[in-house]
């Protein structure tokens, strides 16, 4: 029998065409290797083609701006809503660090607002409470709201939009996980001022590093452009008005992008078929919950990542041994260099069960990762104000990620569920 290979949570993956290479080498061979060109303008108008089509067969009319990342993309949204040093910017606390790190950037404070437990997103309830201390206390509304479609799940959109409309605050959708899925068959990022997509290497699709701000207005996506390419005044020689960066998509992973554009819709139909399989072969697990979406039926998940929860009461193989080791290398395909710790433990960390289901399945060759550590309980973030409600430091304790991505086949998730039963001492 030939060895199992790691089952990853998501992996990029080319068309079985090669298109990629072709758009790539049409870079080459014309010698647009530079941040701008053919295959960046290509997939501009894809992208825009793409989150412009509603289901109802309705269109819109955002333009898209590609950038060198989706962490670019937040950056550059927040200045064109105005953020300046010392404003408040109110942001979804359970997410990856790029939806709130671009707020310090600019000298700004980030607002965390905690989680409904229905999508895992930010809760408008709570968003509206935030808006109205924060004006009383500082005299201020905050700049923006930045939601996040959290492994791919629409964030109450409706609800957002409205409360952000009665204050006037500009939405900066944080959608980077979240690429096609729909709220009411439209595509989430076109709803607010802004919307954020990413194309790093394990998102829906990849440009192996890549992201894109969908914009409302011509006027929106002209000036992110200027802000992305070292904001240069129209003079003959180099004049600044203003701090740019050098934010642009290279043409070569451009071409990426444009191939990736084939598979799309693929990919997407993937995922929510995985997730189907794991709704099945997990029905009858007791203690182990699937993170699904609302029944209602305008929640159209692209379930990039399929998260489920694990009861405490549930006892792993080998739990009495978690969090025992201090961690030497990266954990959870993380990229590039991690800070060495003298601790095994932190005051705010998964169950010692969801820690020690991730170690039977990594010696079962299954990459199983805890779900995002809430931004509200980061040492990073100690000192920032955050309105919470208990939701996502909870979800954060019982919570985990299984593999979903377009190489994960039925045989890969009949494998991982059977890993998970053995896990579950009986
Ligand atoms: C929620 C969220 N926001 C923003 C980003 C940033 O995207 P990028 O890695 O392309 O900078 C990511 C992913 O990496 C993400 O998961």
């Amino acid at each position: 029998m030939s060895e199992r290979k790691t089952i990853y949570l998501c992996l990029a993956h080319m068309s079985e065409e090669g298109v990629e290479q072709k758009y790539v080498k049409e870079a080459f061979d014309t010698n647009w290797v530079v941040p701008m060109g053919p295959n960046v303008n290509a997939f501009e108008q894809n992208l825009a083609d793409f989150s412009n089509k509603n289901t109802d067969g309705s269109m819109l009319d955002r333009k898209v701006v590609c950038l060198s990342a989706g962490t670019a993309a937040v950056h550059l949204a927040l200045i064109a809503c105005g953020v300046k040093p010392g404003d408040e910017v109110i942001v979804q606390s359970f997410t990856f660090c790029a939806s709130s790190h671009p707020i310090t950037y600019l000298g700004a404070k980030p607002v965390f607002v905690d989680s409904e437990r229905e999508t895992w997103n930010m809760d408008p309830e709570l968003l509206e409470k935030a808006i109205i201390e924060r004006k009383e206390l500082t005299g201020k509304y905050p700049k923006a709201i930045i939601p996040v479609a959290l492994y791919g799940m629409p964030y109450q959109i409706d609800k957002i939009m409205a409360i952000a409309d009665k204050y006037g605050i500009p939405v900066i959708e944080d959608a980077a996980e979240g690429m096609g899925s729909r709220f009411n068959g439209q595509v989430l990022g076109t709803f607010g001022r802004f919307g954020v997509l990413s194309f790093n290497g394990n998102k829906m699709i990849t440009t192996s590093g890549g992201g894109a701000l969908i914009c409302r207005t011509p006027e929106d996506a002209n000036e992110i452009m200027w802000y992305a390419t070292q904001a240069r005044d129209a003079y003959p020689y180099y004049e600044h008005t203003a701090i740019g960066y050098n934010y642009r998509m290279s043409n070569v992973c451009a071409g990426i992008g444009r191939g990736q554009m084939t598979v799309l819709d693929d990919h997407i139909a993937h995922h929510k078929h995985v997730q189907d399989l794991y709704r099945e072969l997990l029905k009858d697990v007791e203690g182990v919950t699937l993170h699904e979406q609302p029944a209602d039926s305008r929640y159209d998940s692209n379930f990039w990542l399929c998260a489920a929860t694990l009861d405490p009461s549930v006892k792993i193989v080998g739990q009495e041994n978690a969090y025992k080791e201090v961690i030497k290398s990266a954990v959870g395909g993380a990229a590039g260099v991690i800070k060495a710790v003298d601790s095994a433990v932190t005051d705010c960390q998964p169950n010692d069960n969801v820690e020690a289901l991730r170690v039977f399945m990594l010696d079962k060759k299954v990459e199983c990762r805890p779900v995002w550590k809430p931004m509200h309980k980061q040492p990073v973030y100690a000192d920032a104000v955050a309105y919470v409600n208990g939701v996502s430091e909870e979800i954060f304790k019982v919570g985990f990620c299984l593999p979903a991505g377009p190489y994960v086949t039925d045989d890969d998730v009949h494998y991982i569920v059977d890993c998970i039963k053995e896990a579950i001492v009986k």
